[in-house]
């Protein structure tokens, strides 16, 4: 196996007469790295235990962690366990945000058209019980108002031009009482308005094909009306958490003042399990907490696991916005573990929401080489927690696995697509590069790192996640 086989020392090899992977030796390093590993690598990756690792995810994907549930406090009270158990202090970060109950019902009823209609809901949109008659309103601009009198009607507007929300509320201060946006290209349309607003008025969506339909039935039939149903819809506060351990630096003397913020999410979406999305992200970094407990560092470390990411990254938005000033300047890197152990899915990329490299990238590529002999592909991606970070002007970088496993937020998303193998990778590829950093011994002032670059630049391509 490639990877054990590399862990060995040359010498080792050598010695035993083991034929050296011609990943070691193809590839002349011109900046003096070494390319086995070193002491520090070995203290970093030893204790990491890929069982407790794959443990914690059968634990936690035994049900769906949806943001502000009872699981996903469960979870929250998990995390902190863990956490206290290795030895840790624990801050709970509760944070509040506006969330949507979907409708237990919607119905659209048109009296008198024939072809079925099936209707969508619009993530905000309000419950009511509307019978009124149908209007043409076009776009659904307030031109398109002027032309048409919407007074007690529902409005049926065209996709396009500007947001979903918009058209509500357009349609909404023209005096209207129901809303019915159709699709401007074939397929169905499920959308979000977006946030709550109290302008809203009922609105369902339809496909273009179904749409086109019910305006023909308007046209054959002046006056027709329609009744939209939504029911059980409902928008409110709810509360969610992060979850920080903290590992100070050993020695107060050599602190350096700077912090590694380790981080994933744990909730999942609805009906998803989660096992890779995101409980592999999860249960790598308690076990990384677990086994770097009691290494020498001058560096803070912080494991961070983040509530609410499935509804927008609201968990680390609310982290990196509490954060002063000072504290954004200490924290040199940001690791996003996020979807890292799928056994369907391809091989690991580290990307930045830029697609530059930077600490997190450079920390990595040199770590995974020396690791596996070659360095981890970069690539380039938003839609994770590494995102806030990088706005903040912190070096981040998202962990995952491309391309994605089918399972993606489906309920398959389940334990026995898990990887130990993978799991095991990106624990050792992280320990190592954080403690690359985080080790006593490192006086290397911040841009060492960059200009020490062993990394060929073929070695990256901009990659497709999805
Ligand atoms: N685990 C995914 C992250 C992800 C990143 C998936 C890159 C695919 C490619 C994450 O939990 C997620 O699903 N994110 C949302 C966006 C987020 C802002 C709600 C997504 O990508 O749809
Ligand atoms: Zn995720």
């Amino acid at each position: 196996m490639k990877k054990k086989a590399i862990a060995f020392s040359l010498a080792a090899m050598l010695a035993s007469g083991v034929a050296i992977p011609t990943a070691v030796i193809a590839q002349p390093i011109e900046t003096g790295y070494q390319e086995a590993l070193d002491q520090f690598d070995q203290k970093a990756i030893r204790k990491i235990d890929v069982d407790r690792i794959y443990n914690h995810i059968a634990t936690l994907s035994e049900a769906p962690r949806v943001a502000g549930t009872e699981v996903e406090n469960r979870s929250v009270e998990y995390l902190k366990n863990e956490f206290e158990s290795y030895g840790y202090d624990v801050e709970v970060q509760p944070f509040t945000y506006t969330g949507y109950t979907e409708p237990s019902r919607i119905d659209l009823h048109v009296p008198g058209m024939e072809s079925e209609l099936s209707p969508g809901n619009f993530t905000y949109g309000v419950s009511g019980d509307v019978t009124a008659g149908l209007i043409d309103a076009g776009i659904g601009s307030p031109a398109d108002y002027e032309r048409v009198n919407a007074e007690g009607k529902i409005a049926v507007v065209r996709r396009g031009e500007f947001s979903f929300a918009q058209k509500v509320i357009n349609a909404s201060e023209a005096g209207a009482a129901g809303v019915i946006i159709y699709n401007n290209s074939p397929g169905a349309l499920n959308g979000t308005l977006g946030g709550h607003d109290d302008r809203y008025i009922p609105a369902l969506s339809l496909s273009q094909a179904q749409g086109q339909a019910l305006l023909e039935h308007l046209k054959a039939n002046s006056g027709a009306e329609a009744r939209i149903v939504v029911e059980g819809a409902e928008t409110g506060e709810h509360t969610s958490h992060n979850v920080i351990a903290t590992k100070h630096p050993t020695n107060k003397k050599k602190d350096t003042g700077e912090v590694i913020v380790i981080g994933s999410h744990m909730d999942s979406v609805p009906d998803a399990p989660g096992a890779n999305d995101n409980a592999s992200g999860t249960a790598v970094t308690l076990e990384l907490a677990r086994s770097m407990k009691n290494l020498p560092s001058d560096t803070e470390i912080r494991f961070a696991s983040f509530g609410a990411e499935e509804l927008g990254l609201i968990g680390s938005r609310h982290y990196v916005k509490e954060l002063s000033e000072e504290e954004k300047d200490r924290i040199v890197a940001n690791f996003n573990l996020d979807m890292v152990g799928s056994r369907d899915a391809g091989d690991l990329i580290v990307a930045s929401v830029d697609g530059e490299p930077n600490i997190v990238t450079e920390l990595t590529q040199k770590a995974s080489k020396k690791l596996n002999g070659e360095p981890t592909t970069r690539g380039r991606s938003g839609s994770s927690d590494h995102v806030p970070f990088h706005e903040a002007g912190i070096p981040a970088a998202l962990f995952i696995h491309s391309p994605l496993e089918p399972w993606y937020h489906t309920p398959q998303d389940t334990l026995d697509k898990i990887s130990k193998e993978k799991l095991q990778d990106v624990a050792e590829i992280v320990a190592a590069a954080v403690y690359d950093r985080a080790r006593f011994d490192n006086q290397n002032p911040k841009e060492k790192i960059r200009e020490k670059s062993s990394v060929p630049k073929e070695a990256f391509f901009e990659q497709p996640i999805r």
